[in-house]
């Protein structure tokens, strides 16, 4: 049976200000992921907090937010057979020195920070990270 998902994928100002964007969209779509919607933006930082609300009593909140907001960001809705899951395989490890060869944050990702792109971590997140940036 096939399970058709969204995923929320964001690629992180590190990646933008590099204008790395085409490059990792095309490691996508090589993946088999459809692009069904993209915007770029640049989010306040009280946006950041909301969209990492589930950090927020971490240690490293207020720095993520503030780098979140920082620049620009491209937020996409990802979708195929298993896309949560498939999108977490392909960006690699949180921190891209534990990321394996041919991931996302192996190839562009700088430091934890900086790792280059953001993937939903369960099909719920994925629907509420999808409307906090694509509900109207
Ligand atoms: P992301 O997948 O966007 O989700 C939360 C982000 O917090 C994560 O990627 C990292 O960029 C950032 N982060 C910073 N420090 C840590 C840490 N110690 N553990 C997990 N995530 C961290």
């Amino acid at each position: 049976m096939s399970n058709i998902e969204q995923t929320l994928s964001i690629i992180k100002p590190d990646a933008v200000e590099r204008n790395l964007d085409n490059e990792i969209k095309q490691m996508f779509l090589k993946n088999e992921f459809n692009i069904i919607k993209e915007k770029k933006i640049q989010i306040e930082k009280s946006e950041a907090e909301k969209f990492y609300k589930v950090h927020e009593t971490k240690p490293f909140y207020n720095d993520l937010c503030s780098y979140l907001s920082s620049g620009p960001i491209i937020a996409m809705i990802l979708e195929k057979e298993n896309a949560v899951a498939d999108n977490r395989k392909l960006m690699g490890a949180t921190n891209p020195n534990d990321a394996e060869e041919g991931t996302i944050r192996k190839k562009y990702g700088i430091s934890i920070d900086k790792n280059s792109v953001h993937g939903s971590d369960s099909v719920e997140n994925a629907k509420i990270e999808i409307d906090f940036f694509f509900k109207n």
